[in-house]
């Protein structure tokens, strides 16, 4: 037996999406977003992108910026993803607040966050309103990872914070 559910609860069923910090550079401004709304839009190109809820400070910095980068943290900056998920750029410098280190990008604007074990430099290429977001595709032009880095350790979010479970195999 199926229970109905509301449209509006139909996405809890889904257990976690990858979470990224998103960084802008716009108008003398830097900042940074922890965001789960963030999804693969092409492979060839290499497209990604990221949604932003209309009141968001980073909204205003993404669409006026022409380059955003997306950068994976780990379990070791959980308080990180935390802070720059919950205070806004509009108040505080949350790069000193949650204590990370700019990296000075190769190709784009945007600074990278050297905490973070991988970044990923992107060139925007479409803005889409849908209904409670803008997403932000991006063209990745650069890119680079830590030598060690597992997958397997990146954060995924839904309610609860996660790291990915068993591999499952079968024919
Ligand atoms: C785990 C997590 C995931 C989030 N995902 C998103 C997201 O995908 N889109 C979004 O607009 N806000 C998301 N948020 C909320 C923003 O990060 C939060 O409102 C932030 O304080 C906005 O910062 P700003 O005002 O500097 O832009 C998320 C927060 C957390 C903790």
């Amino acid at each position: 037996m199926k229970i109905k559910l509301p449209p509006a609860d139909a996405q809890d069923a889904f257990s976690g999406f990858p979470v990224v910090l998103g960084t802008v550079h716009h108008d003398g401004k830097d900042n940074v977003i922890t965001l789960a709304l963030c999804h693969a839009f092409s492979f060839s190109p290499p497209l990604l992108g990221v949604g932003i809820a209309p009141e968001r400070f980073s909204l205003g910095l993404f669409k006026g910026s022409k380059d955003f980068a997306i950068n994976i943290p780990d379990a070791s900056i959980l308080r990180a993803v935390k802070i720059c998920g919950a205070k806004s750029g509009r108040d505080v410098d949350k790069f000193e607040a949650a204590g990370l280190t700019k990296e000075k990008a190769e190709a784009v604007t945007a600074p990278l966050i050297e905490e973070c074990p991988v970044n990923m430099e992107c060139v925007k290429t479409h803005e889409i309103e849908t209904g409670d977001h803008v997403w932000f595709i991006g063209k990745i032009v650069a890119a680079r990872r830590r030598e060690d880095y597992d997958p397997k350790k990146m954060l995924l979010y839904w309610g609860e914070y996660r790291t990915i479970g068993e591999q499952v195999k079968g024919k």
